[in-house]
């Protein structure tokens, strides 16, 4: 046995010293010391021969297994070098080349255009506040002069989290958590999400609203109107058409519905449609009674804008779930 030993490595280190490439080295690999190779087989029979030659003959298989291993590592090292120097330089990686950057993320548009609106209000004197997105019903309707049998709450298709317990349908409860913290006069800008029960292509059961807030003395519709018109000239450019609508709300009296003109694609038609962007008025006398302001002496406006509806108007978006689809073709174009 001892022989065979000899005779394998004569061959075997013949063989690789004559490999003329990688392929032909990996090749003699698995021949001599694969699962299934000559060596491993003869290794093998060293647990068959008779015991006194065991010592002897394991002792010369393992040194010859690493005497292959060896010359095969050094073969392969040889080729590889020069099977790739011998590669032409097309194939070769182009070092100078300006490396892969990883794309940049940037905010979504209701962000952008929510920081655009606290921007423009924050100029005035809005300053920011906010309130919880579950909310109590309290604030979310009965502080709002909204009481519990009162029909304006049907117009609010409410999720309930709890008895008494809502997501808030809007962000005005958030005028009655200020007012209960701050004496007049007061000018806030809420901005937030709100829920509601609904789905179609304006609306969603979750969007997102900006509110407003001004309480002081003799403050009238005028300077509301003057207010918007401002802030709506400054997003939606100086020739922006706005329509204010009769309304009404329960906690503004009187009250009114913005619009504005915008076009969009339908059905392969550019159109011209009235787009309802939010509700407004003066604050009722009974909110102010809730909020423990003196009526006689103080008057305040507010208003609640749909973030999602002003950027559709401002971008020509003709679906609002656009913004909630997370598909980076249609955000990245903001
Ligand atoms: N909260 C009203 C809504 O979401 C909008 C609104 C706010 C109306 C403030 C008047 C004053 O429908």
């Amino acid at each position: 046995m001892l022989e065979t030993i000899e005779k394998l490595r004569t061959q075997a280190l013949a063989e690789i010293a004559g490999a003329a490439s990688l392929r032909d080295a990996e090749d003699l690999r698995v021949k001599y010391l694969g699962r299934k190779g000559e060596l491993t087989g003869l290794l093998r029979g060293v647990s068959e021969a008779p015991q006194d030659q065991r010592p002897a003959l394991g002792k010369a298989a393992n040194e010859l297994k690493i005497a292959l291993t060896t010359a095969l590592e050094e073969r392969t090292s040889v080729l590889g070098s020069a099977e790739s120097a011998a590669k032409p330089a097309e194939d070769l990686p182009d070092l100078s080349l300006p490396g892969r950057r990883p794309p940049k993320g940037h905010l979504h548009l209701v962000s952008q255009v929510t920081d655009e609106i606290i921007e423009i209000l924050g100029e005035l004197g809005f300053q920011v506040a906010t309130g919880p997105e579950v909310e109590t019903e309290y604030y979310n309707f009965d502080a709002l002069n909204t009481p519990d049998d009162h029909p304006a709450r049907d117009s609010h298709d409410t999720f309930f989290v709890a008895p008494g317990t809502v997501l808030r349908t809007h962000t005005s409860p958030v005028q009655m958590r200020v007012m209960e913290r701050c004496k007049p006069p007061v000018a806030v800008v809420a901005p937030g999400r709100v829920y509601r029960v609904d789905a179609d292509s304006t609306h969603s059961p979750m969007f997102y609203q900006v509110e407003g807030l001004l309480v002081d003395e003799g403050v009238s519709f005028a300077d509301l109107k003057g207010t918007l018109m401002h802030f709506l000239k400054r997003l939606l450019g100086g020739n922006v058409k706005v329509r204010f609508n009769p309304h009404f709300f329960p906690f503004t009296e009187p009250s009114a519905e913005i619009h504005v003109l915008w076009t969009s694609e339908r059905g392969g038609q550019t159109q011209e449609r009235l787009l309802e962007i939010g509700g407004c008025g003066m604050v009722h006398p009974r909110v102010f009674e809730y909020a423990g302001y003196d009526y006689e002496r103080y008057t305040g406006f507010a208003f609640g804008m749909g973030v999602e509806r002003i950027a559709m108007a401002r971008h020509q978006i003709n679906s609002i779930h656009h913004f909630y689809e997370g598909d980076l073709r249609f955000l990245e174009q903001f």
